[in-house]
């Protein structure tokens, strides 16, 4: 075996908001020894591109009386009635959810998030403020009543310097611009895992008493998306190679604004500000699909009927792939203070200033409500009945705890990765205080990557990786997107298995051992290929409409066959094994509704 190993008592991996909780906590609560690998700089982790809020019932603005659902908010004075409460939070995340999220879950996100701002308070977090200096709270979609607490179009920014600042101060030990490549358990016990040094090449073995994963999402299977370029799903595709389960990867979500054609987030803050969404006819055409709601109905929602709009001939710009963002009517006043980053952003990349012209905005992949299976406090489930991994935790995007169910609301997310990111620190503290082993590894998993790499640089194929993701990109897009059929579903998978087996056949160009982009794309693509399968697969079987996963062959939801998990297992045969599992449903207070807005 070769012996070149780092020991850390808990190994993260990620430095997203998420894992970064998770560590600080860990170390806030006495694990002396604790590391985060992180692929790029953990400033840039992906958490910091969220820009519209955290959700928390603060109670610290209410819509001005007579002034509609879209007039505006004022402080509510004190002493006076508060507007929104932990039912109506549950309530709307679990309708956003269709119904998919369990609701146990859902209790524990709600009631802990005021006190997950508040500690981001204590810590020092700069957010926007209401005029008497508390919180400031905004509207966002699919949210009855104002709690989207943020700082300006900056929040997560502001939340991932905050955490990381806090996680620095606790002595948590960075390893910066670390590709981790594998996971490694053994009878059931997570052991460590194997990462290259992307400065020098080396491949290391760390060694833990706890693994966490913190890793995000997987938004780069999709050619148009909001997410950052390191959004490769390394996570998912890991523990799945590893044989743990993923859970209901079939729901991926398509943010209503992107920036035409670049993807980038154009916050839905846009639209809880007031703004507006226009076809080419100048037409408010969410009146026709959500009456109420408007622009401010849930994500799912609204890019179906964008992208509707855009199949029906109504889109603008040139290809009519675009609809239009029109934030004109707020004012240069309100856009400066709150909205400055998006419209820096469309200045940049657009040539559009949202002051004086409507945006172009189109839908974007932006968020995988699937991922690893855990419970409240971030351990991974081994399967359906509830089995752990030993050792092994996740939370945030890379986890399906799971919130969000089949559609997520706006500013869940950033609240879901602090929640569950601080619970699974406080249980990696217990597990390793309580006497966790740093447990053998017998397997010679250095080796077996190294092998990998020198394969890959030995091959001599014809292919490149660049054409093998584009097409995986376009493949997922076109068939796997907004709005799918069976036909398409199929074409897809056939499509990932040909592409499976053009990738044993890739030629990586730079043989070098420093700064390898060139390798790490070509690892970072395997990863693609292997959850784009499991996405497709539980798309294709879930014969049903259900939040995100909308399908033109079977248009309703079907709760008799499929109020149920999808859990996705590696079989044998290198394929998705799919079984299912119960959703925890309070029946006597949520029941399962028509969803209407
Ligand atoms: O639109 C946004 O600001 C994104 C927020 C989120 O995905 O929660």
């Amino acid at each position: 075996m070769t012996n070149d190993v780092i020991i850390h008592d808990v190994v993260v991996v990620g430095a997203g908001l998420a894992g970064t909780w998770a560590a600080m906590t860990a170390a806030e609560n006495g694990v002396k020894d604790v590391a985060i690998l992180s692929k790029i700089h953990p400033l840039r982790s992906h958490s910091g591109a969220a820009q519209g809020g955290i959700a928390a019932v603060l109670n610290n603005v209410r819509p001005v009386a007579g002034t509609g659902p879209r007039g505006p908010l004022e402080q509510i004075p004190p002493g006076e009635d508060p507007v929104d409460s932990f039912d109506l939070h549950m309530f709307d995340t679990i309708k956003g959810s269709d119904w998919l999220g369990d609701q146990d879950a859902i209790e524990i996100l709600v009631k802990d998030a005021p006190d997950v701002v508040v500690q981001y308070e204590h810590m020092g977090c700069v957010f926007s403020r209401t005029p008497d200096g508390r919180i400031a709270q905004r509207r966002f979609g699919g949210h009855s009543a104002p709690r989207a607490n943020f700082s300006a179009d900056r929040t997560g920014l502001v939340l991932l310097h905050t955490i990381h600042e806090q996680a620095l101060y606790h002595n948590v030990k960075f390893y910066s611009e670390w590709y981790v490549m594998d996971l490694i358990i053994e009878d059931n016990i997570a052991r460590g895992v194997v990462a290259i040094n992307v400065l020098t090449g080396k491949i290391q073995m760390i060694r833990a008493k706890a693994v966490m994963f913190g890793t995000g999402g997987y938004g780069q299977a999709y050619k148009v998306t909001s997410n950052a370029y390191a959004n490769t799903g390394d996570g998912v595709a890991m523990a799945y190679d590893a044989g743990a389960p993923l859970m209901d990867m079939e729901f991926v979500q398509f943010h209503p604004t992107g920036l035409y054609r670049h993807g980038f987030l154009m916050t839905e803050a846009c639209r809880g500000e007031g703004g507006y969404l226009i076809n080419k006819d100048g037409d408010r055409f969410m009146s026709k699909y959500a009456p109420e709601k408007m622009e401010l109905a849930p994500r799912d929602l609204v890019s179906r009927s964008e992208q509707t709009e855009i199949n029906e001939g109504r889109g603008v710009m040139e290809d009519g792939q675009g609809l239009f963002l029109d934030m004109r009517h707020l004012g240069r006043e309100k856009i400066m203070e709150r909205l400055p980053e998006v419209r820096d952003l469309a200045i940049a990349f657009a040539h559009v200033d949202a002051i004086d012209e409507p945006v172009p905005i189109q839908p974007t992949a932006h968020y995988s409500m699937g991922g690893i299976p855990t419970t409240a406090d971030g351990e991974v489930l081994a399967n359906a009945k509830g089995d752990l991994v030993t050792g092994f935790f996740a939370a945030g995007e890379v986890a399906c705890v799971s919130v969000h169910g089949a559609n997520r609301l706006g500013t869940n997310s950033l609240l879901e990765a602090s929640v569950f990111g601080r619970r699974a620190g406080h249980a990696i503290a217990d597990f390793v205080k309580g006497g966790a082993k740093l447990y053998p590894v017998t397997s010679d998993p250095v080796k077996r990557n190294h092998q990998q790499v020198q394969q890959l640089f030995d091959n001599d194929g014809p292919e490149l990786v660049e054409d093998i993701v584009q097409e995986l990109k376009t493949t997922m897009t076109n068939k796997a997107g907004i709005y799918r059929n069976e036909e398409d579903l199929k074409s897809a998978l056939d499509t990932i298995h040909r592409l499976q087996q053009r990738f044993k056949n890739i030629r990586v160009m730079d043989k070098s051992s420093r700064f390898n982009t060139n390798l790490s794309m070509t690892l970072e693509a395997k990863h693609l290929l292997t959850f784009s399968e499991v996405i497709v697969q539980g798309a294709l079987n879930r014969t049903e409409s259900r939040g995100a996963h909308s399908r033109t062959d079977h248009p309703k939801r079907d709760d008799e066959s499929w109020l149920k998990h999808t859990m996705a297992h590696k079989g044998e045969d290198g394929r998705p094994q799919l079984s299912y599992k119960d959703v925890t449903l309070y029946w006597d207070r949520f029941p399962p509704q028509e969803r209407k807005y």
